[in-house]
């Protein structure tokens, strides 16, 4: 199995500026999340604020995908590709933004409410935010990545809701996606102790429906089998010797 990677206190300095960075650009973008704006306006912006800053959008023709931003909406489970899609009252749309900051990735993303939106896609989206909420106070140093997927399933299955199986936290740091792959549901195994100096994120997937996913053919958009409503949290974190650091809040 590969190796996951132990950081210094330098590299931890490096991380939280990314990390940083990438939370000001959602910042940022937030109040462009309004009813009649399109997917690619919220790319271009979200593009502009990373390079403005002397940074570079990681996602940005990496393995092909042609934007610098994801923008998930309403089914779309993740790895939305902005385009011409306008914004209406009553979407989900997760904007998933990573930074590449002096060598270094910082990956985030929230999924905002357009306007008035129904009961189930407001709690489906406070869900999925205290899911990672959750997920994250699972994550003690010493302890396992089996305990954060355990704790994030356990309280989704309590909202009648269920998490995604096929994409999971990654480790992060030089590289966008490195070892481990972090599982969101109780996978029934233990896995790899929790080391200071890990770098990882962790970023739920939870759906109305079933957790089943499949890829369109344009080889990126995910979205739920059963067209349900998807939504999703994402923060890069880092484990010290005494607790975890969240470096994208
Ligand atoms: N940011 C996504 C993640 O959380 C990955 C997007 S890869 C892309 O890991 F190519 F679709 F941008
Ligand atoms: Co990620
Ligand atoms: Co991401």
């Amino acid at each position: 199995m590969e190796e996951i990677k132990i950081h210094t206190a330098s590299d931890l300095g490096k991380m939280r500026l990314s990390g940083k960075l990438a939370k000001q650009t959602l910042d940022y973008i937030e109040p462009y999340i309004t009813s009649g704006t399109t997917t690619d306006e919220i790319n271009r912006l979200c593009h502009d604020f990373i390079v403005s800053h002397g940074a570079i959008p990681a996602s940005l023709n990496y393995k092909g995908f042609p934007k610098s931003v994801c923008t998930s909406v309403n089914h779309v489970v993740c790895h939305g590709i902005p385009g011409v899609y306008k914004l209406k009252e009553g979407d989900i749309v997760n904007v998933d933004v990573t930074v590449i900051l002096d060598g270094w990735h910082g990956d985030t993303s929230r999924t905002f409410l357009v306007g008035k939106c129904t009961k189930l896609a407001n709690t489906l989206v406070d869900v999925a935010r205290q899911a990672l909420a959750v997920g994250i106070s699972a994550t003690k140093p010493y302890g396992h990545f089996g305990d954060i997927g355990k704790a994030i399933q356990r309280f989704v299955d309590g909202y009648g809701f269920s998490v995604v199986r096929d994409y999971c936290g990654h480790g992060i740091g030089q590289a966008y996606h490195d070892a481990p792959c972090i599982v969101h549901f109780d996978s029934l195994a233990s896995g790899p102790q929790l080391l200071p100096g890990m770098f990882f994120t962790v970023e739920p997937m939870v759906n109305a429906g079933t957790y089943k996913t499949k890829c369109l053919k344009d080889g990126w958009t995910v979205i739920t089998c059963d067209k349900s409503l998807s939504a999703q949290f994402e923060h890069t974190i880092a484990v010290t010797e005494t607790s975890v650091e969240v470096l994208t809040a």
